[in-house]
């Protein structure tokens, strides 16, 4: 029996909770299968009939938009023998034919076609054996997430402080609706999610990691840059003070990097999903958001900012999937069982339900594992 209590304190974390593949099975049916999921954009399925793929942990899930608007995320699994119904990642259909026999799906999840279907008598329930509905999807200001439970909070509830952000990052765009540069950039390393769940608010990295891009008059030393547990798992560094983020993409503004539990990343002109793959495996998706109402050449400039920071050869996220590779090559000095989260540990204010940091505090951090706990644990059934 994992012993949740002991291998989550506030301040501290064992060292197995991101390498023992015990841990990792167990948060994928807890973390996962118990709490919403971004699933994706109502951008990337805009009109009837679009879908795209997607993951719920490490299931394979259909995000589909069927004839009369509704959005539905379907497990992407035939329901003869288990095969998968779609391959391609994005696309615009009213069905799903299944490549090994032939059933056909509606986009809906309703199976439609049966093929040589004389074989099967009254006791097949054609109505009851289409591809199976995640029982709860909503979104929120077009972020759809979805829950494989039941029993969750309204997903605006869920988002607590988290929502602020997501609006003000939508309001950016003319009309408050984004949308997306063509393609998705795909990323991996050999180490845990939460490896990247943690850095996309850590602001106590970039001095080191990035510093050969961090401007010489830093502003980071300026104490109005915070760190906000919004509650719920969700965190951000906030430099909101300095201003909105620059619609050009570059450093020039404020602006905020948040995290949404257990698999959103927020952040400057990007939106990503963290895919965990196996314990010390991770994939990492982002689509580069396009506002609408920008004249083209600031459009453009945001884009290849964008590629110069977190693109593939990057001068940003390269670096930071380096330091995951070390983290778990670090691990194997096992010998030294915890990790320490406890910077401003006692220094941290509260605002409202939020708990705020400095900028270099592991704040939003200690709130990611308040909620991961709870849910590993399952006190959120309690
Ligand atoms: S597995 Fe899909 S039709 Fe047989
Ligand atoms: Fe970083």
């Amino acid at each position: 029996m994992l012993d949740f209590d002991t291998l989550v304190q506030e301040g501290r974390v064992h060292a197995s909770v991101y390498s023992d593949p015990a841990i990792f099975e167990h948060e994928m049916k807890t973390v996962f299968e118990r709490s919403w999921v971004y699933i994706g954009h109502e951008a990337e399925v805009a009109h009837a009939g679009d879908y795209k793929r997607a993951t719920m942990g490490r299931q394979p899930v259909i995000l589909t938009r069927d004839k009369g608007d509704n959005l539905h995320v379907l497990l992407n699994r035939c329901r003869h023998r288990g095969t998968q119904v779609c391959q391609d990642e994005f696309g615009n259909s009213s069905f799903f034919r299944c490549a090994y026999h032939g059933w056909t799906y509606e986009n809906n999840g309703d199976l439609t076609g049966v093929t040589f279907s004389d074989a099967y008598d009254e006791t097949f329930e054609k109505e009851k054996m289409g591809l199976l509905r995640v029982p709860r999807v909503a979104s929120y200001r077009g972020f759809v997430f979805a829950s494989l439970e039941v029993n969750v909070s309204e997903l605006s509830d869920y988002l607590a402080g988290a929502a602020e952000f997501i609006n003000e990052f939508s309001d950016l765009s003319l009309g408050g609706e984004f949308d997306f540069f063509e393609g998705t950039q795909k990323t991996g390393y050999d180490g845990n999610w939460k490896f990247s769940m943690e850095n996309g608010m850590d602001g106590y990295h970039p001095d080191f990691v990035h510093r050969s891009v961090i401007p010489k008059s830093t502003r980071v030393n300026d104490s109005r840059a915070l760190t906000r547990d919004l509650g719920n798992g969700h965190g951000v560094i906030d430099s909101r003070a300095f201003g909105p983020p620059a619609l050009d993409g570059s450093d020039d503004g404020g602006g905020y990097y948040m995290t949404v539990f257990p698999n959103l990343v927020v952040l400057k002109s990007q939106v990503r999903i963290i895919r965990p793959v196996s314990v010390n495996r991770t994939e990492v998706y982002t689509r580069v958001v396009h506002l609408r109402g920008l004249e083209d050449d600031i459009s453009k400039t945001r884009l290849r900012n964008h590629q110069i920071g977190f693109g593939p050869a990057g001068s940003i996220s390269p670096d930071d999937y380096e330091m995951f590779r070390r983290n778990r090559e670090g691990f194997e000095a096992h010998s030294v069982d915890w990790v320490t989260l406890m910077r401003g540990l006692h220094s941290e204010e509260i605002e409202g339900n939020q708990r705020i940091g400095g900028l270099r505090d592991e704040t939003p951090q200690r709130g990611f594992w308040r909620q991961w706990k709870k849910l590993t644990s399952g006190t959120d059934k309690e």
